[in-house]
């Protein structure tokens, strides 16, 4: 048996899934916040470019990957398929898992599988520069990556407590030519505002989306980038779940459990949307979506329509939310502390074909040292969230003596979070859970729609 399942570059999947195409469903649309009515998709040109604003909206099953991408791609893609033959070991269970390695991107995670796209799409509308937020510097370096190789100008708002403990992704950022800030910053007026009521203020990825999309809105030459909650970036993610397909097939495999770490949602729904239709067909299938307690979206959130960024400019979406006041507790996992969570993905957990666990820090640290100490790869702290739930449910198939095949997605590597295994492993790491309290009073300020 084989330890990885690799692809060549010609078996690379050259369309993304667009499972838009076969939900019975329609995702609700995004509303105008002026006006709390449908949102007109020319309303978001002066911050998308047309063609993924064509993207968001597109009812095609498949939308062809153009061949530039493709070349970019191939930097990293395709990526290997693991078999964790050691972590089975170690946990005496008779599960097989797998685990589909992202972190094998130039900045380490998943995120440039859109980041390159929404580059070359900008760039064809002749965008030169784009403006964007990062939260623990994944998605900032992702798109610093992808403009560079693209040769646009970048521009990221980094939230501030990542931008004073996460140094090393702004030098990852910097080397790939992009301009980064602490945000909140007195460069926009929303950056501005919050200063005004907190000058100390750590900053949220709420508010740093905020000075992002203003950055983008005021500057003709800028547009604004998104790295997850949007359909287009679930679709760009698709090439994940696409490519692990294949590789199932020549480990003849069929997969029992899909399991991920969720943020806004692009990794884990890029992971299993491409096998949510096997699932209507009505084959046994569990998907497994996993966040932290301190950011429970999914687990005490509400199915509400909500503002995507803490001040109230960007569209309303209908999604699963703890509401746009949110400030999450400083957990270490700081891709998986958002208010929010992809509407695209909502949709498909409010009929119910998803189901989602939250964890605390400590026992996903946990779960990430025996992963680093048995497969050897260190993994990011979001995704470690995944490898808890994957701990979980194979020693389940252990107590219940199941011979279950647990597939999930490793989102990234930890090379960057290493001050965090430092904490946990001194024991400093504390745990955190987001109070109902705080959710209900979020909740009494969405608008009524
Ligand atoms: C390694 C890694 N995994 C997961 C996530 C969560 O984001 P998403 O839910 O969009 O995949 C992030 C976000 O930054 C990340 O960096």
């Amino acid at each position: 048996m084989d330890k990885k399942i690799f692809l060549t570059e010609k078996e690379m999947p050259n369309a993304w899934y667009n499972l838009q195409a076969d939900l019975p469903w329609d995702v609700p649309p995004p509303m105008d916040p002026e006006t709390k009515q449908p949102l007109a998709p020319e309303k978001l040109y002066p911050i998308f470019p047309k063609s993924l604003v064509a993207q968001e909206m597109s009812k095609e099953r498949w939308i062809d990957i153009p061949s530039d991408i493709l070349e970019v791609y191939k930097i990293w893609r395709p990526t290997p398929l693991h078999r964790a033959k050691e972590l089975e070991k170690f946990l005496k269970t008779p599960a097989r898992i797998y685990y589909k390695n992202e972190s094998v991107s130039p900045p380490g995670s998943h995120k440039p599988n859109t980041a390159v796209a929404q580059a070359y799409y900008n760039k064809q509308e002749g965008v030169t520069r784009i403006s964007t937020e990062t939260g623990a510097g994944q998605w900032g370096s992702a798109l610093a990556f992808a403009c560079n190789m693209l040769g646009i100008e970048c521009i990221v708002y980094m939230v501030k407590i990542s931008y004073q403990q996460k140094p090393y992704r702004k030098s990852l950022m910097h080397l790939w030519n992009a301009d980064v800030y602490p945000s909140p910053t007195d460069r926009t007026e929303s950056g501005r505002k919050i200063l005004q009521e907190n000058p100390d203020s750590y900053g949220s990825l709420g508010i740093a989306i905020s000075e992002a999309v203003e950055e983008a809105a005021k500057n003709e030459n800028t547009k604004y980038s998104l790295g997850s909650v949007l359909n287009h970036v679930l679709l760009h993610q698709t090439i994940v779940g696409l490519e692990t397909q294949k590789q199932l097939a020549i480990a003849e495999e069929t997969p029992d459990i899909l399991i991920g770490c969720v943020g806004g949602g692009s990794n884990f729904a890029g992971f299993f949307f491409p096998f949510v239709a096997d699932k209507l067909k009505g084959r046994d299938l569990r998907f497994i979506a996993v966040e932290s307690m301190a950011c429970p979206t999914f687990t005490k959130g509400q199915y509400r329509y909500d503002y995507g960024d803490t001040v109230g400019l960007t569209p309303l979406l209908k999604m699963y939310t703890l509401g746009h006041s949110f400030i999450p507790a400083p957990i270490h996992a700081g891709g998986l502390r958002y208010h929010g969570d992809a509407p695209l993905l909502s949709l498909v957990a409010h009929h119910k074909l998803m189901e989602a666990v939250a964890y605390r820090q400590n026992e996903v640290f946990e779960a990430a040292s025996i992963f680093a100490r048995t497969e050897g790869i260190i993994p990011a702290p979001e995704t470690a969230h995944a490898i808890k739930c994957v701990v979980d449910e194979a020693v389940k198939c252990r107590e219940e003596k199941k011979e279950k095949c647990i597939v999930f997605n490793f989102s990234g590597h930890g090379h960057f979070d290493l001050s965090s295994y430092d904490k946990y492993l001194a024991k400093e790491l504390k745990d955190y859970t987001h109070p109902e309290e705080e959710i209900e009073k979020a909740m009494r300020q969405l608008p009524e729609i």
